[in-house]
């Protein structure tokens, strides 16, 4: 059996909407790895939290709303299944899908809400490193590289300036046809930067021993780019 630290994996941590979730596609799919995206883990427990009557903005005041949560996080039972048709790996609590509830941005708030509960993150834990398989992983995140997987020996720090993302959003946005305000979309990014630069908990800070990719004037296929030669730099018999 191979030694779980043997395992081949690449973090890539950064905001929301600087590009993490395409990048870790794209490099998923060229190596022929597994994903996890973390994320996903979080907002199912801000949804699934809030679907249990707990007021999340009330949590920084009541150890008992923290400790309901992190129950929620030690009892959660996640299935992640592959969508030929979306091409998308779908979270399912129980057989239900819940792909469309978790991305909205109310559930990237609610997200980023418990995700500054420490015990709720170490609940969250195991499951992550789960993740990590032959032939590898790519592991898309906020501490991938800081916590969760400290020994990947490939890791990403993928950022943006909030504006840049912020527009990002609002064309995807109109382009699905779904109505938008730039400035309100620039106040959800700006705080959700803020509750997960600051926490006391994992905060989102570039690992010391990552490559931070600022992609604000990058198009996709650049940034893909410089992740492969970075990636096949430091680790050639991944690419052989
Ligand atoms: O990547 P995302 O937008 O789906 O993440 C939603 C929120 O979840 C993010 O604002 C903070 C939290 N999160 C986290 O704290 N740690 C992670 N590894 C991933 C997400």
């Amino acid at each position: 059996m191979t030694d779980k630290i043997d395992i081949p994996i690449i973090t890539i941590d950064g905001p929301s909407g600087a590009g993490k979730g395409a990048i870790t596609h794209l490099v998923a799919s060229k190596l022929g790895w597994h994903i996890l995206d973390s994320g996903a883990l979080y907002r199912i427990l801000g949804v699934v939290s809030e679907a249990s009557g707990i007021d999340l903005d009330e949590l920084n005041h009541s150890e008992v709303l923290r400790n309901k949560v992190t129950q929620l996080a030690r009892d959660l039972v996640v299935q992640f299944k592959f969508n030929p048709e979306t091409e998308e790996i779908e979270p399912f609590i129980e057989g239900k899908s819940l792909s469309k509830q978790i991305r909205t941005d109310h559930a990237g708030q609610s997200a980023s809400k418990v995700a500054v509960i420490s015990s709720a993150r170490d609940a969250l834990l195991e499951c992550q490193k789960d993740f990590a398989k032959m032939p590898g992983l790519v592991a898309d995140g906020r501490d991938m590289g800081t916590i969760v997987f400290t020994h990947a020996p490939v890791k990403i720090f993928l950022t943006a300036s909030a504006e840049c993302r912020a527009e990002r959003r609002y064309k995807q946005l109109i382009n699905k046809g779904v109505g938008a305000n730039m400035r309100a979309l620039l106040k959800s990014i700006q705080d959700r930067d803020e509750r997960d630069q600051n926490r006391s908990v994992a905060p989102l800070v570039p690992a010391v021993d990552s490559l931070v990719v600022d992609s604000s004037l990058l198009t996709i296929n650049e940034v893909f780019t410089q992740v492969i030669d970075y990636a096949t730099k430091k680790k050639p018999d991944w690419f052989a």
